[in-house]
């Protein structure tokens, strides 16, 4: 039985996790749960699988988790803060821990699950692309596993297995095309909170949702597939697939292309990351290819996304700059879930930041840069949008 820990239980990514949990207990269980601030979705998780340790990171829902789990025996130790987080992340014997928290929130845990030794079932990417100079060396140092959890990784991985060092020649990550694929370029100007919110095959955080409709999230995962896969930036391709049922492709040296192929059922990845290498029989829906019909591919638009070539540019850019450029999105992602800025306005933001940091960016990053560099991204959206607002309000009193 694997013992597993699980940072954002409360989320799409955790949920689902503890889905796959509770549905094979004599094969995984749970050590640690954590999450931000869903006390009464934690709260049901910890009296359900009975963790050990479990943490909050808003400190002052400490007390609410406290009472909502004060009749269970034995008690699991309760933490807050994201020294609480970073807690869950390390302790005991689990043996992978999953990390499903957005954003970058997710790296100092990660780090920490890293040096106490436990395999990493990778859903959370901002950490790896903001902190691969050093979470790769310390992944080497400690000799533990990263195992891709986002679906196309976890495709170009399954395909991997069996190929020979040298074998692979080109990655061909697929790509849904996001909630505004079939919009006209000119209707995106209107584009609301909740036209962003649509996916129209994946159901998934509201993050990771407005970066499937920028297509940011393809190029943060072109970025992610760099790290994982040490494959350079020109040997990474994207391909509009609509259908989402070829989670991605590897080609080899001799031009055959290999495939992973199933529902879009995030849990999938999700068991192959805790499985690995074994295959757990399921009993989940069986891809039956006359019903998916027509699988159908095109170019990616980059007049239409400009996001995806602005990940690029920041992945080769290397250093700091994916941090930079992750820092950059999440915060105005957030300002535009607030409705503070326009959905336009989000590769915007990230190209005037990241145009601004070029010059400072060192090629070997430590961690403290990478969270300066982190921090200064985001001070500057939110400057840049108040300088917006500012100068929208001098207009409106003229
Ligand atoms: N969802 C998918 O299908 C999918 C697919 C591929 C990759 N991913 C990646 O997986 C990650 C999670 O995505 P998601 O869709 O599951 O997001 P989500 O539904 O928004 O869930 C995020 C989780 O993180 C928790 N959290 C937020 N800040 C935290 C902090 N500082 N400390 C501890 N926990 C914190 C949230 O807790 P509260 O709810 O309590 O606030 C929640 O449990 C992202 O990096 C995303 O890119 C997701």
């Amino acid at each position: 039985m694997k013992a597993i820990t699980l940072l954002g239980s409360t989320g799409s990514i955790g949920t689902q996790t503890l889905d796959i949990v509770s549905q094979y207990p004599e094969q995984f269980r749970i050590v640690g749960l954590a999450s931000g601030r869903n006390v009464e979705l934690l709260a049901a998780q910890i009296r359900q699988f009975r963790p050990s340790i479990a943490a909050i990171c808003e400190e002052d829902k400490l007390p609410a988790l406290k009472e909502a789990i004060a009749d269970l025996d034995p008690q699991p130790i309760l933490l807050a803060g994201e020294a609480g987080v970073i807690e869950v992340a390390r302790y005991g014997e689990a043996q992978t821990v999953v990390t499903g928290i957005v954003g970058c929130a997710g790296l100092l845990p990660t780090i920490a699950a890293i040096e106490a030794g436990k395999d990493i079932a990778l859903a959370n990417k901002e950490t790896l692309i903001a902190g691969a100079p050093v979470v790769l060396p310390l992944i080497e140092k400690h000799q533990v596993k990263l195992l891709p959890a986002d679906s196309e990784h976890s495709a170009i991985f399954q395909c991997l297995q069996g190929v020979p060092k040298g074998g692979l020649r080109r990655i061909l990550l697929t790509a849904s095309g996001g909630a505004f694929r079939d919009w006209d370029v000119a209707k995106l100007a209107y584009v609301t909170v909740a036209d962003a919110l649509k996916h129209p095959n994946w159901s998934m955080g509201r993050k990771i949702t407005v970066d499937s409709a920028t297509l940011m999230n393809k190029g943060l995962e072109v970025i992610e597939a760099h790290f994982l896969f040490g494959m350079d930036y020109e040997h990474i391709d994207i391909v509009i697939h609509p259908q989402s049922i070829i989670h991605s492709l590897i080609e080899l040296q001799d031009t055959s292309v290999l495939a992973q192929l199933g529902w879009a059922d995030m849990r999938l990845p999700l068991l192959y990351a805790l499985s690995f290498p074994d295959r757990i029989h399921t009993d989940w829906q069986q891809l039956d290819l006359v019903k998916a019909g027509n699988l159908t591919f095109r170019e990616p638009d980059h007049q239409k996304y400009p996001c995806m070539k602005l990940a690029y540019a920041a992945g080769k850019a290397a250093g700091s700059m994916p941090a930079v450029l992750n820092a950059a999105n999440e915060q105005a992602v957030a300002l535009f879930l607030d409705e503070k800025i326009h959905f336009l306005d989000i590769p915007r933001c990230i190209e005037s930041v990241c145009d601004r940091f070029s010059a400072d960016n060192s090629a070997n990053p430590s961690l403290d840069d990478i969270v300066a560099a982190d921090k200064w991204a985001r001070q500057e959206v939110l400057m840049a949008t108040e300088n917006l607002e500012k100068r929208s309000r001098i207009i409106s009193l003229r």
